[in-house]
């Protein structure tokens, strides 16, 4: 049963925003160190460990979006036309993103050298193709680097409620009672 109130999120909603949070910024900090590592087994480990989390975010994230999809949220924080409208619009690209990129990283690793679930792993699903494999990667970094461009705004958003309007957004997906 859902608990949400108006004015704040619930704890599943809570759980996962901030899971995957922690997870987003791993991989995309992993993610951005790896190409450049020594090939060695370290490396491996490295680019196994990042494509395990990566699978366990995109199917977390397929959850998250169910959930947001068939739950009552808190309405949208008070603010001019354009404010509720560009927090609106923000908060569905970085959904769509962060389904886009662990599904792009997928899709490019169906062609390649399979994937991993830790200690389990799968063959390519396609003909192994490393042409097509490294094009499709380079969308991977280009669509993370932009859902990191629009974390960083949305941090900043978050600062600039916190700090400048000191209304306390953040008790909205926060554990506790909401003010
Ligand atoms: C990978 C990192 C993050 C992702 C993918 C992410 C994603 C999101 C999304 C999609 C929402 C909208 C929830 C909804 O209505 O469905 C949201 C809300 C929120 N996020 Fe994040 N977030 C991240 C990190 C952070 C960080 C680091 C902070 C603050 C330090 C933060 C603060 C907030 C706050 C305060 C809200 C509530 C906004 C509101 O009530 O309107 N987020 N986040
Ligand atoms: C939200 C999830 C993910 C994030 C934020 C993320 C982020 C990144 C970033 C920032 C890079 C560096 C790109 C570059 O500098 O060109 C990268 C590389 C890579 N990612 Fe991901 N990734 C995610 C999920 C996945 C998944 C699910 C897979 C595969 C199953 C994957 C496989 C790879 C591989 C193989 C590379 C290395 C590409 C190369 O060597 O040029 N990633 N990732």
């Amino acid at each position: 049963m859902s608990n949400a109130s108006p004015q704040r999120y619930n704890n599943t909603a809570i759980l996962l925003h901030w899971g995957l949070a922690i997870l987003i910024i791993g991989l995309l900090v992993i993610g951005y160190f790896m190409p450049d590592l020594p090939k060695t087994p370290l490396r491996k480990l490295i680019y196994n460990t990042h494509k395990s989390f990566g699978l366990i975010v995109f199917a977390l994230v397929l959850f998250r979006i169910y959930w947001r999809l068939s739950s009552v949220v808190p309405a949208h924080v008070p603010g001019s036309p354009l404010q509720v409208k560009l927090a609106h619009y923000a908060h569905i690209f970085i959904y769509a993103l962060i389904l886009v990129v662990p599904g792009v990283g997928l899709l490019a690793s169906s062609f390649n050298h399979g994937f991993n679930l830790f200690v389990f792993h799968w063959e390519p699903l396609f003909p192994v193709d490393k042409e097509l494999a490294h094009a499709i990667m380079g969308w991977h970094g280009v669509t993370a680097y932009v859902l990191a461009g629009l974390l960083a705004l949305h941090v900043a958003a978050f600062a600039w409620h916190q700090f400048v309007k000191r209304d306390g957004l953040i008790r909205r997906i926060w554990f506790g009672v909401a003010q």
